[in-house]
């Protein structure tokens, strides 16, 4: 078991996903940190008083800064604002590259060994400014986004199919937004091509909701976004690299050439362990896919682009 874990953020997306982890007992300390005064300090301590009910040992410690965190062995990254109706992901560019940046110094200096994980959207963007901040080899920084695009697309196959969600296989890859390429020829259930079980037609209508998949919940909830299936997302990546289980994740890696694409972060099937994206897996794509993975890689770099001009 890990010795501590700090989730930085005490939002949505922070709250839950420290109390997956407590739950989980994948680590002996979850601290969370939040600029917000109180917050981390209210929501960490009423987690850490659910233990005795739900059965675990986890401490769980709020805080404003970063000596509680001090040599955490994973930090997630969560702290940021979230999108509002009508807005993309890359309309957070500016405040949220400051915030990961102002974070990533931090944990810098207080976490120099940490994997870090980041939340924060643009998703592929931000990976950027930590690793640049950081400094730390790509191994150690990496976002979560394929892993919930992907769990969006299995619960709308299985849904449609009436199966259960277990034996939906599938791999979400590219960015975190429109250009993500959910990949049709590795979408199986159990095993089965999904080509055998649906048309074109319908494929095409369940990729289109999985590409909206974030806005759909935006829509809904109004004033912010997603988190349980995200928090579930990163809980199940802290999990393979906290038990070393070498499992195979579509994760937003830093690309050094796999698939043919350098230079940016792109939602990639990583292998996670300790060492965090122990390897970038390559697998055979299709014309249009490997099109559309360039085309994703290309509209990341953009946003690196753009982010560069702004700062
Ligand atoms: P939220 O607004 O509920 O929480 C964000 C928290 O960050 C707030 O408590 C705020 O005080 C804190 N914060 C702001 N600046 C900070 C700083 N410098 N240091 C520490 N904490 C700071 O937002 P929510 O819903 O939790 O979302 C967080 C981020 O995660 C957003 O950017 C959102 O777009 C992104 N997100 C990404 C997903 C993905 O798939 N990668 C999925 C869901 C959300
Ligand atoms: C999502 O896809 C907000 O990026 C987040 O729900």
């Amino acid at each position: 078991m890990f010795n501590k874990i700090t989730v930085v953020g005490a939002g949505h997306v922070g709250a839950t996903q420290a109390l997956r982890l407590a739950e989980m007992q994948v680590a002996k300390e979850i601290v969370i940190v939040d600029i917000l005064e109180g917050i981390p300090q209210g929501k960490a301590l009423d987690m850490y008083e659910s233990g005795p009910v739900m059965g675990f040992d986890t401490r769980v410690i709020g805080a404003n800064g970063y000596d509680e965190a001090a040599g955490s062995e994973i930090v997630v990254i969560t702290a940021g604002i979230p999108r509002k109706p009508g807005m993309s992901r890359d309309d957070l560019l500016a405040t949220n590259a400051g915030i990961v940046r102002e974070v990533s110094n931090a944990v810098k200096k207080t976490s120099p060994d940490a994997i870090c994980i980041v939340v924060s959207n643009p998703l592929d963007v931000m990976s950027y400014v930590a690793k640049e901040t950081t400094g730390f080899p790509a191994s150690r920084v990496f976002g979560m986004a394929g892993v919930l695009d992907t769990a969006r697309y299995r619960t709308f196959i299985a849904e449609r199919l009436k199966v259960s969600v277990e034996d939906i296989q599938a791999l979400v890859l590219g960015g975190h937004g429109d250009t993500m390429v959910p990949l049709v020829s590795y979408t199986t259930v159990s095993g089965i091509p999904l080509t055998q079980f649906l048309g074109q037609d319908e494929i095409d209508g369940l990729i289109d909701r999985t590409r909206k998949g974030g806005a759909e919940i935006v829509a809904y909830l109004k004033e912010g976004s997603a988190y349980y299936a995200p928090s579930a997302a990163v809980a199940q990546m802290v999990e393979a690299i906290a038990k070393d289980k070498k499992r195979i994740l579509p994760c937003a890696a830093w690309m050094e050439g796999q698939y043919g694409i350098s230079d940016t972060y792109l939602g990639v099937p990583c292998k996670l362990g300790t060492g965090g994206v122990e390897e970038i897996i390559e697998v055979q794509l299709t014309k249009d896919e490997q099109a559309a993975l360039e085309k994703s890689a290309e509209h990341v770099r953009g946003t690196i682009a753009k982010l560069k001009e702004l700062t």
